[in-house]
């Protein structure tokens, strides 16, 4: 029985095939290299020293979906496929609800039909919204400030309406904080295209010299620095997430939002110091103003995530800025 891992050559899809690969399940990947490389794929092949059974595929091509379910027994789903880019999510809504809407449509749809009624889903810390007080806990109100939180927010319901519908069916809702660093190995980790708009990938390039400086988006928020504060979660911590939500969702039914964090905030200004620290390169910045739509401050209560999955994280800042900058030093270029 396969798990099959939609968005699998992306960031996080990579990290968590090698988790699942390394622990011994039969897994298939499939992605359309919308935003990732066929050579992601290669890298997972070459750090577990067995290749990731892959397939190209589009997960809004209905027929291509359903000849995977005829050829492969799946018996749950992981599915990262979608557009990420909170900016390009503003100037092409259309593209990002088509995408991520109709993608998780279909694959529920053709999951249905094949009998597979058990989904870990990839959504995010972005659903709650502007006004909730931290730490966030996984029953606080959710909402969107822009199209691609509300597909977030959109798919979190259909997959709770899916559940009550037919209570066979077991979709796990993980609301991951904010995911960095790289696999250890230096191999895999994030190569956003063109200019990164999130800070891990922007420093990291401003590290290696791609980029002048550091732009500090705002230093008068209500934080000890006056910078943002946010939940920083290694790539493989939440990897390692994943696995225990498949646990879960294979023994459990209904539909359930958890947590994936740290439960410690970090402000851009000590994340910026931890970075210098581990690359021991110094890192230029420059404050500007705040960015529209950012909150001062966002963490997890990471209580459920212990209670239900046994799940806490283990990685430190410090690790998490030395698996990045050993990444970013192999592929100052990306993957
Ligand atoms: P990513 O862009 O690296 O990975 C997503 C993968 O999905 C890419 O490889 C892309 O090519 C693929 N894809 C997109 N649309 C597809 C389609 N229609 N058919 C097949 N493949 C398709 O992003 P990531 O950081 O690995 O994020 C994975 C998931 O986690 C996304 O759903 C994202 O919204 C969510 N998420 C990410 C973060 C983050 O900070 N990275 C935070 C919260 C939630
Ligand atoms: C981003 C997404 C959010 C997503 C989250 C987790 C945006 C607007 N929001 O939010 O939807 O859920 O990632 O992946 O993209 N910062 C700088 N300079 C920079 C970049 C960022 O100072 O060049 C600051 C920000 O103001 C913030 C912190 O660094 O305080 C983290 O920013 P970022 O990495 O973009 O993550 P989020 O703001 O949490």
């Amino acid at each position: 029985m396969a798990i099959l891992v939609t968005g699998g050559a992306g960031y996080i899809g990579s990290h968590t095939c090698i988790e699942l690969l390394n622990r011994g399940y039969d897994v298939l990947a499939v992605d359309n290299f919308v935003n990732s490389k066929p050579e992601a794929v290669r890298r997972v092949g070459e750090i577990c020293q067995k290749p990731l059974p892959f397939v190209e595929l589009d997960i809004r091509n209905r027929e291509g979906l359903q000849r995977l379910f005829c050829e492969h027994k799946i018996e749950a789903v992981i599915h990262f496929a979608g557009l990420k880019a909170v900016g390009e999510s503003v100037s092409m809504p259309l593209e990002y609800y088509e995408n991520n809407l109709i993608g998780t449509l279909t694959l529920c749809e053709v999951m249905r039909a094949a009998g597979c009624k058990k989904m870990v889903f990839s959504s995010s810390a972005t659903v709650y919204g502007l006004h909730n007080p931290v730490p966030f806990t996984e029953e606080m109100p959710t909402s969107a400030t822009n199209p691609y939180g509300y597909t977030k927010v959109m798919i979190e319901q259909i997959l709770r309406d899916l559940c009550v519908a037919d209570p066979e069916w077991s979709a796990v809702l993980l609301r991951y904080f904010n995911p960095i660093g790289a696999h250890e190995s230096g191999k895999l980790g994030e190569t956003p295209a063109g200019i990164p708009n999130n800070i891990f990938p922007y420093l990291s390039q401003v590290a290696v010299g791609k980029l002048p400086k550091l732009y500090v988006y705002g230093d008068d928020y209500d934080t000890p620095d006056g910078t943002g504060v946010r939940d920083y979660i290694h790539v493989c911590d939440l990897a390692e997430g994943h696995v225990a939500a498949l646990d879960y969702c294979e023994n459990h039914t209904g539909a359930q939002a958890i947590n994936l964090g740290t439960g410690h905030g970090t402000s851009v200004l000590e994340l910026r110091a931890a970075f210098e620290k581990a690359a021991g390169v110094p890192i230029p910045m420059e404050v500007t103003g705040r960015r529209p739509g950012d909150i001062a401050t966002a963490y997890a209560d990471t209580e459920l995530a212990r209670k239900l999955l046994g799940f806490t994280a283990k990685r430190n800042i410090e690790q998490m800025c030395t698996d990045g900058w050993n990444f970013i030093r192999q592929n100052p270029n990306g993957i």
